[in-house]
């Protein structure tokens, strides 16, 4: 028999395993998942140790000491203690670059005031390139669905990844290769 003619004969039987064949496709009008980002969940507080009894971590919003009527908070508190340890290292930009007069929020460039969740906004300002790939989904990952209609989509935060203040990523570190015990020494592969 031509080998040919055994081909043609696989293919025109059915699945071996039905159960693995593919889904129907959704209908092309069928309704869109949605696509959620993921918020750090600490997002615009000062990250204590610990977590509650939920497991959240636990955090120190702003306002205990900063745009509230008793500004006592703030002159009480000593700023070295509080935000001496934050390391600054991004690019030739202050504090007020991004956070606003009252401590309380965010701004963009033109003074447009922010939430902290709007925080991804404030980046995608400096960062154009990389807001535009992230929008186009090649920058920044994501997990669920790539056809929306069969399921929904999670995308990471800038700040999952990055830090606000030293947002560069370390260099990897290349590794060892892992040690293959079943090889014999000097066996040619
Ligand atoms: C326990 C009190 C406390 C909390 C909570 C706190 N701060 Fe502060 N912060 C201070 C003090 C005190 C200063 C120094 C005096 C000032 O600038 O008002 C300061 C200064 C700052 C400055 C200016 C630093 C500089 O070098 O000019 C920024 C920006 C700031 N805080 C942001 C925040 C943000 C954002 C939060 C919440 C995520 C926060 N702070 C929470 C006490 C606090
Ligand atoms: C590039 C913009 C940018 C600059 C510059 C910047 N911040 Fe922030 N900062 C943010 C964003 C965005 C957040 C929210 C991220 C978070 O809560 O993890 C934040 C969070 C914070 C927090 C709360 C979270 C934490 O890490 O404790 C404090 C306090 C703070 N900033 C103080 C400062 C101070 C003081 C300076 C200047 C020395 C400064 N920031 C400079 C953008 C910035
Ligand atoms: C006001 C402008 C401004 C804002 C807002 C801003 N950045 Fe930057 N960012 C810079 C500058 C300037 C540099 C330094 C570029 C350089 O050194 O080449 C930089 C560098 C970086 C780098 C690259 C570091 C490296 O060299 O690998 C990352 C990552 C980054 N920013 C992420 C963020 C994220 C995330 C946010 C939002 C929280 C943000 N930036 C907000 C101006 C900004
Ligand atoms: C899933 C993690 C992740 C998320 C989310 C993410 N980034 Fe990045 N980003 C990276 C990694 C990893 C690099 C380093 C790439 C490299 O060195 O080639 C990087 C590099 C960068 C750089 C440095 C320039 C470059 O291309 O090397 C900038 C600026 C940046 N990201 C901005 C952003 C902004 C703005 C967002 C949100 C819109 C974001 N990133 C979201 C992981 C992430």
């Amino acid at each position: 028999m031509s080998p040919l003619f055994l081909l043609l004969l696989a293919c025109s039987t059915d699945f071996e395993h039905p159960e693995r064949a593919f889904a129907e496709a959704p209908a092309s009008d069928a309704p869109l998942h949605p696509v959620t980002i993921h918020a750090p969940p600490t997002l615009g507080a000062v990250d204590a140790v610990g977590t509650d009894i939920h497991g959240t971590p636990l955090a120190v919003s702003c306002d205990t000491c900063h745009g509230g009527s008793d500004p006592l908070a703030a002159a009480n508190a000593n700023p070295e203690e509080m935000h001496g340890d934050l390391v600054l290292n991004h690019g030739p930009i202050s504090c007020e670059s991004c956070h606003s007069k009252d401590r309380l929020g965010l701004h963009l460039a033109d003074g447009t005031e922010l939430e902290f969740g709007d925080a991804m906004q404030l980046c995608g300002q400096c960062h154009g390139p990389q807001k535009r790939d992230y929008d186009k989904g090649s920058h920044g990952g994501m997990t669920g669905y790539w056809d929306l209609r069969q399921g929904p989509r999670e995308r990471n935060h800038c700040l999952d990844c990055h830090g606000a203040h030293a947002p560069q990523i370390k260099p990897v570190k290349p590794a060892a290769p892992p040690i293959d015990r079943g090889r014999v020494q000097g066996e040619e592969h």
